[in-house]
């Protein structure tokens, strides 16, 4: 299948992500437009090559200070109608028809904003998009390792505070070095009881002892990435037992370095084969570059996956996802036509 037979196909295929993050979703006009604000007077050479230096990371770590970087320039909650637009175009330029995003509040709780107003933002621009689009889109708020517990529990008692049906669960994003599982136990056991979804980053920066963690103490029910699991036979075995799936980023491993050097080595290949429920994501298409449908591209060109295979990959991601019985077999429903 040439490439332009791939992309055409897997576009019109209604398809779900499941590991998107809304502030990386911003297009190159936008962080311009927000980084010209911020530094006024720069000539566009000056601005692309400032602009440039913010992009440059060579570990999750580095990568999460260029993240902290970027959500430093938005000015305030009115932001977000620009950073939602851009979603929009990129759900509709990859044919996606259900996400599930995460929005990490920490930075700007911190810059002193209104936890209410943000909510307000996102539920209004969700609403907006769904109605203009029918595209669904469903948020779940990083409480983030980078700042630790009393972060994150403020995170939580926030969202508590301004709940939205928008808002359907948590994740524990961040630095994975910084900030093991066992310290988030108590917000995640807080967050189910209120009947929010968990999930966790783990085993993206950290060997499968953060992945074992992270189902054991957060009782993530998905695991972002996952990718050290490759490491740990019986942990591989517990996944498919327990079908905890996994949302797969591949471009975004191979960026951070840590356990994937390039594509074709990816573990999703033998994730796939031992039976574990794997999804495909695209994590953060402004950092890396990426799309979800050049994920689809790369599973194709790259790791080796076949056109049929893919598709179960596809279908995987509303299995995986938080839409009720009913919905997931209507989204499926759809995709098989
Ligand atoms: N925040 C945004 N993308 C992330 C990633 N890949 N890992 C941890 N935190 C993140
Ligand atoms: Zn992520």
């Amino acid at each position: 299948m040439t490439k332009e037979e791939f992309y055409s196909s897997f576009k019109v295929l209604t398809k779900a992500e499941l590991h998107l993050h809304l502030e990386a979703v911003i297009s190159k006009k936008t962080i311009r437009y927000f980084y010209e604000r911020k530094h006024s007077g720069l000539s566009d050479v000056q601005a692309d090559s400032e602009i440039a230096k913010i992009f440059t990371y060579s570990d999750l770590n580095g990568f999460i200070q260029a993240y902290l970087a970027v959500q430093d320039l938005y000015e305030s909650p009115a932001d977000f109608d620009y950073v939602f637009a851009d979603l929009k175009d990129y759900l509709v330029r990859n044919g996606i028809s259900y996400a599930e995003v995460f929005a990490a509040p920490s930075a700007f709780i911190k810059k002193g904003w209104n936890f209410s107003d943000m909510v307000e933002t996102y539920s209004r621009n969700i609403r907006k998009i769904n109605s203009d689009t029918g595209i669904k889109i469903r948020l779940l708020i990083d409480v983030s390792r980078t700042f630790g517990y009393e972060n994150a529990e403020k995170n939580l008692q926030l969202l508590l505070l301004n709940m939205i049906p928008e808002i359907i669960g948590i994740g524990l994003g961040g630095s994975e070095q910084k900030g093991p599982a066992k310290l988030f136990e108590k917000v995640f056991d807080k967050a189910r009881s209120q009947n929010l979804f968990t999930v966790a980053h783990a085993g993206e920066d950290v060997g499968p002892e953060s992945i074992w963690d992270a189902i054991k103490i957060c009782k993530a029910a998905r695991i972002g990435h996952g990718i050290s699991a490759i490491q740990d036979e019986k942990l591989m075995q517990t996944l498919v037992e327990r079908k905890i799936p996994l949302e797969v980023c591949p471009t975004s491993n191979v960026f951070t370095k840590k356990y994937v050097k390039n594509l074709a080595e990816h573990p999703i290949r033998t994730f796939f084969n031992k039976g574990i429920l794997v999804t495909l994501n695209s994590d953060d298409p402004l950092f890396f570059g990426v799309e979800l449908l050049d994920e689809y591209w790369n599973a194709y060109t790259e790791i080796g996956f076949s056109v049929e295979e893919l598709k179960q990959i596809a279908k995987n991601s509303f299995v995986a996802s938080f839409l009720t019985n009913d919905e997931k077999s209507e989204f499926l429903r759809r995709f098989d036509d």
